[in-house]
């Protein structure tokens, strides 16, 4: 495996192994010393032409608890908003020798298209509405690690509901790609304005009606609405917005009582989730935090450990 640029790019094997892996990971993640040796020497840049916390900084974690050096580009404050195109950008970085680079660009194909100019090993971290494979690689985990702990088994047979701003999230397609492999049966809910051009050719249940979904749901995982890509309005108001797919007080107490919820982050309280549902004892929000570190350990190992 020389690149990470979309869920698709796993065979069942790496799959296999990156999921294991990421519990290795994990176990690291809780010891009171967090350093393995296994990328000493090896070098990893994150590049972001986007805005995150989450995702850049558990993959600065995750390459400095592996023992490689890692540095932070941001189109803010680079030669980009010098006027530097992506392609000279990801030269001069490349030409230091660099072993992996990051990306988030809002462009969808962008950085398969840089993974054709570089030498280093490209990881997609986001790219405009296209994937997002890590993320769902760490929900998955997640998940299984959720279940696991309360002795539900597996994410076989288990139904994720995945709710809201579909049509601008890359965190739904690279879980309609992973989900269904580990067993799952995903359901996609949003108002009509929201679904995305094609989506019933996805191979995924697709509705409007989030209460027909959502008590026999083992997995809400809430999207946020992603109000920097909307130009707009693809819904009347907040309010209307809430009463058809905000995971209220109401819808929360209709969930099956092992049901969990999960959101990528960041969260827009008081939208697509109340307080109420963020905060409760089913919510795995912080849980995905975790598990994105022992992932991006896992995906950086597997690309950069083997490739001497
Ligand atoms: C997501 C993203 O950037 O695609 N966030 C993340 O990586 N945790 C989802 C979002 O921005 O809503």
């Amino acid at each position: 495996m020389k690149h990470l640029l979309s869920i698709h790019d796993l065979t069942d094997t790496d799959l296999e192994a990156v999921l294991a892996t990421a519990e290795e990971m994990h176990d690291v993640q809780s010891r009171p010393v967090k350093k393995l040796p296994a990328l000493r020497g090896r070098t990893v840049v994150n590049l972001f032409f986007e805005d995150s916390t989450r995702t850049r900084s558990s993959f600065e974690l995750a390459a400095k608890w592996l023992s490689a050096d890692a540095i932070n580009v941001s189109a803010k404050g680079s030669s980009v908003s010098k006027g530097e195109s992506m392609k000279d950008t990801l030269l001069t970085l490349d030409a230091m020798g660099v072993d992996a680079i990051v990306m988030r660009h809002a462009g969808s194909g962008a950085v398969a298209q840089a993974a054709n100019w570089v030498r280093a090993s490209m990881i997609n971290a986001g790219d405009g509405t296209h994937e997002h494979p890590t993320q769902a690689l760490l929900d998955a985990h997640a998940m299984l690690r959720h279940f696991r702990n309360h002795d539900l088994g597996t994410l076989e047979g288990k139904r994720v509901v995945i709710v809201g701003d579909l049509l601008h999230s890359r965190v739904v397609r690279s879980n309609v790609a992973l989900l269904p492999r580990l067993g799952a049966s995903v359901a996609l809910v949003a108002p009509r304005t929201l679904l995305p051009a094609g989506v019933d050719t996805w191979g995924v249940e697709v509705t409007t009606e989030l209460d027909d979904v959502l008590p026999e749901a083992d997995v809400a995982m809430m999207l946020r609405v992603q109000r920097e890509r909307m130009q707009g309005g693809f819904f009347p108001s907040e309010r209307e917005y809430i009463a058809g797919y905000g995971l209220t007080g109401t819808r929360l107490a209709s969930m099956r009582p092992t049901a969990v919820i999960a959101h990528p982050g960041p969260m827009n309280r008081g939208l697509e989730i109340s307080s109420d549902a963020a905060d409760s004892a089913r919510a795995i929000v912080l849980d995905q935090v975790s598990a994105g570190v022992a992932v991006r350990m896992s995906v950086l190992y597997h690309l950069l450990a083997g490739n001497e």
